[in-house]
């Protein structure tokens, strides 16, 4: 029998302040039906300008070192389409701010949404070779498209931390993955432009194509079968995305779509927003935290979709003694001690800091928590750790 692989501590982040989705319908004129229902979507979560993917991260990462310490930790996979240098990896930055030990590997990883899902696949293969060590996966994200554009609704912003090791506590992940890859232009960034271009609705379709293909791919690996599984979670740029996915999957297989197996992975990103890289993983947390009853044992499907596009359908079971791992209460607080703000705010706000042409910008204390981006220096991010 080969050892189980798989994931024992989920944690996630995000930033303090949102937008309610009604106070953007009011000030387009529209009706705030269209988001609540039409995308599924309350709030869009705003960053501070002291706040990034490094620091959401460290906030996601300080309670799983709290609770595991670092000891066999030998890797670092930083997903993100949110970067911040075109060379350095974002892990490092985090290794600095984190205090990690020196005797570890870095590398950040980039495919849209998807690439958390292969930083993962990475994390256990590399644990299967080395059943002693263990690798910290991090997906974080800052989702934010032009103003008055179609997207501005499904904006976000988050950060999971995962370990991933061999004897997991909450999840083994399957061996068997359905992929499927197609050069197409429904969302991308170039390297000049700070928010995305993209054609929504032909994004949409396309995703719904690459999960069909996945799902084929998944069975024709010998996957398990549609029924074996309790919950689905999906890639979620927005959470009614994640009903249209499960039934377009359901079709698929010729059977009814069954809504309590998706609708616990929506609740945190409807408060949430899209988080890229991070939103599978978000949903993932919220199918396991916000579920009354238990679920050990049960199989969950897992779908990817990065845009560009590549996709991956997964397994994962759930593990005994899975709830005594999960950050539950912390993730309530999070989102529960969090503040509206007005549209003016939120316009402000949305404005990325520049580092460019300033020998130096000292950032505003806007965050809350414990990590902030205190300046850019000289075109050098300076981290700050205010202490627990
Ligand atoms: N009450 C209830 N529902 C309403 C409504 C009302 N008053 N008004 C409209 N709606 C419904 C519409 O009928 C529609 O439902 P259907 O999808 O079932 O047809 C839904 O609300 C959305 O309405 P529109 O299609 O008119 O909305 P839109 O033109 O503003 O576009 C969107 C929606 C395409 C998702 C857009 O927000 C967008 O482009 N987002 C960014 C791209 C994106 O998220 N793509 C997803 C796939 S790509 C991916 O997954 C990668 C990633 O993370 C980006």
């Amino acid at each position: 029998m080969t050892q189980p692989i798989g994931i024992s501590a989920l944690s996630f982040h995000t930033p303090h302040r949102y937008v309610a989705l009604a106070t953007l319908a009011e000030h387009h004129g529209i009706d705030p039906e269209k988001f609540s229902r039409g995308i599924g979507q309350d709030k869009i979560a705003l960053p501070g300008h002291d706040e990034d993917v490094v620091t959401m991260a460290a906030e996601a990462l300080a309670p799983v070192l709290a609770a595991h310490g670092t000891d066999g930790i030998d890797t670092l996979i930083f997903a993100t389409e949110t970067g911040i240098d075109q060379s350095k990896s974002a892990g490092i930055y985090l290794h600095g701010l984190m205090n990690l030990p020196a005797n570890m590997r870095h590398v950040e990883v980039k495919q849209a949404c998807y690439s958390a899902t292969a930083a993962l696949q990475m994390a256990c293969a590399h644990v299967a070779r080395h059943p002693d060590r263990k690798v910290l996966v991090i997906a974080s994200d800052v989702a934010r498209y032009d103003l008055d554009s179609s997207g501005e609704a499904t904006q976000g912003a988050g950060a999971v931390a995962m370990l991933v090791e061999a004897d997991p506590k909450i999840l083994e992940i399957g061996t068997v993955s359905g992929v499927f890859t197609e050069d197409i232009m429904d969302f991308w960034r170039p390297n000049h432009r700070s928010t995305p271009m993209f054609d929504g609705k032909y994004s949409a379709l396309r995703y719904l194509n690459a999960l069909v293909e996945a799902w084929r791919d998944y069975q024709a690996g010998g996957g398990r079968a549609y029924e074996d599984f309790a919950r689905f979670c999906y890639h979620l740029p927005f959470s009614r995305m994640g009903d249209k996915a499960h039934r377009h999957l359901a079709k698929e297989v010729g059977t009814r779509a069954d809504a309590a197996a998706v609708t616990p992975g929506l609740t945190y990103n409807r408060q949430i927003g899209n988080c890229y890289t991070a939103s599978l993983y978000l949903a993932l947390i919220s199918t396991l935290e916000t579920a009354e009853e238990d679920l050990t044992g049960a199989h969950l499907g897992l779908f990817s979709y990065g845009s560009g596009a590549t996709a991956e359908f997964f397994d994962a079971t759930v593990v005994p003694g899975y709830r005594d791992h999960l950050l539950g209460a912390r993730h309530g607080e999070i989102l529960k001690s969090r503040a509206a703000v007005p549209y003016d705010a939120y316009t402000a706000l949305w404005q990325s800091p520049k580092g460019a042409d300033a020998a130096r910008v000292d950032m505003p204390e806007e965050a809350a928590g414990r990590f902030r981006l205190a300046a850019i220096d000289d075109h050098k991010r300076i981290y700050a750790d205010r202490g627990a």
